[in-house]
């Protein structure tokens, strides 16, 4: 222990983070092995570089950004049944595989642990991942199939999350043979001086690195593999956290395939110009996502010739990739976006300190970042109606939170 010791306090030296020791002979012998082992695992320099960032304009004005063609789903005319015939071919023999993102806690909702297990108050109290399973299995069953699903959880949730599906039977699924759970990567968060927090459990502060890391984490944990050996060739990924989500769509992967297109991603129309979502665009001529925090008022409200919103394409999570543009995008790193976030830490002289406004930053990375990495997609825009009915805020915000989303989700499953 002494030489590492040794060997940890002169990388802190050379970082200028010694105060990540300073309470390291309070910790018990556990706790003790666990700090050095997460110093020895934190890459220094990516933290200094991102704590460089944050004092820079992020936004490259020199980008071209311009609109993106979509295809919607209900002006397909005889394609429709064409693309659903392919899709369906491929779903029946195996070929799809779906990704549920849960790396959140749902801190925003008022709810103290994993997200997906959320009850949004159907009079059946199913949580989130069960109400997502239904769907899974439903459509499974309609192709003769068990659609092989793989939860991304983050090392903060993901015990709990493994078990809450243990207590549920896994639903159904089987855990290991057509049931998976990867855990994301973390990066630490550091204060407005760069300098690492320590947590009140006296360890590195670690938040999740964004959901950018999913390409990356499902072929370092191996799923791209087992993927590869359950015959699979299209993944849909998606978020937890709308409780509407069609993960099972053979239009879009008919139009993925007949496109020869690797990516192929779901829209629905923006609410209003300045509702809280990413758009799709072109940056630079390649496929991308326009965040809402990013988007200028003059662009979020433009308009084409027949009145619709230029940038109205709203990405939703819902996205469809080949097993092979997972694997290449595993393999470039995204570039990480800020947050300001609170950040609950001891100080330096050992004084827990709880914000009330934010303190530190967070770095995370988005999947659609890596979009750009690719050629071409196709957009299909879908019915809001029917596929998102997210679950974000509690009801005092009156939007994307439990009310709202009870609400559609009763709607269309006719519970009323
Ligand atoms: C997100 C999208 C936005 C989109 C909107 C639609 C981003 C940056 N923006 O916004 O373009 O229009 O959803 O609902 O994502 N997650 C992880 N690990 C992480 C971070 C997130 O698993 O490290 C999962 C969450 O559990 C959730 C999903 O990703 O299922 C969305 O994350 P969230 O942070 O809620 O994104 P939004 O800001 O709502």
């Amino acid at each position: 222990m002494d030489d590492k010791l040794k060997e940890v306090k002169a990388i802190l030296k050379k970082y200028g983070q010694e105060h990540l020791l300073n309470h390291y002979d309070k910790l018990d012998e556990s706790h003790k092995k666990k700090l050095l082992e997460e110093i020895e695992e934190i890459d220094f320099d990516l933290v200094n570089s991102l704590y460089e960032s944050t004092k820079k304009e992020l936004k490259n004005s020199k980008d071209e950004i311009t609109p993106i063609d979509y295809l919607d789903k209900f002006k397909l005319g005889d394609k429709y049944k064409y693309y659903e015939d392919i899709g369906k071919k491929a779903i029946k023999e195996g070929k799809l595989a779906t990704v549920t993102m849960a790396g959140g806690q749902g801190t925003r909702l008022g709810h103290d642990g994993p997200k997906g297990t959320y009850d949004i108050g159907l009079d059946s109290h199913k949580s989130l991942f069960e109400l997502l399973c239904d769907g899974l299995k439903e459509e499974g069953k309609k192709y003769g199939v068990t659609i092989p699903w793989f939860i991304m959880t983050s090392k903060e949730n993901n015990d709990e999350t493994v078990k809450f599906f243990k207590e549920h039977k896994y639903f159904g699924y089987e855990k290991d043979k057509n049931l998976f759970f990867f855990i994301q990567g973390e990066l630490p968060m550091v204060d407005t001086e760069g300098k690492i927090l320590i947590g009140e459990d006296g360890l590195i502060k670690l938040a999740a690195d964004g959901h950018g890391g999913v390409y990356e984490s499902l072929v370092k944990d191996g799923m791209t593999k087992k993927m590869r050996e359950l015959g699979v060739e299209w993944v849909f990924i998606g978020g937890v956290d709308n409780c509407l989500v069609n993960m099972v769509d053979p239009v879009l992967i008919g139009i993925a395939i007949d496109k020869k297109v690797t990516v192929a991603c779901k829209s629905v129309v923006k609410a209003n110009p300045h509702e809280k979502v990413g758009v799709f665009c072109r940056k630079n001529g390649k496929p991308n996502v326009i965040e809402y925090s990013e988007i200028t008022d003059e662009m979020a409200e433009a308009r084409d010739k027949d009145g619709e919103l230029l940038y109205g394409e709203s990405h939703i999570l819902c996205n469809l990739f080949s097993v092979d543009a997972i694997e290449r995008m595993g393999a470039e790193p995204l570039p990480y976006h800020v947050a300001y976030k609170k950040a609950t830490y001891i100080d330096k002289d050992g004084n827990l300190v709880v914000p009330d406004s934010p303190n530190a930053y967070k770095f995370e990375a988005f999947l659609f970042d890596a979009f750009s990495e690719v050629d071409d997609m196709a957009v299909l825009r879908v019915k809001r109606e029917e596929e998102f009915a997210p679950v974000k805020n509690s009801d005092e915000a009156g939007v994307d939170c439990p009310k709202t989303a009870r609400e559609l989700y009763k709607k269309f499953h006719h519970l009323d």
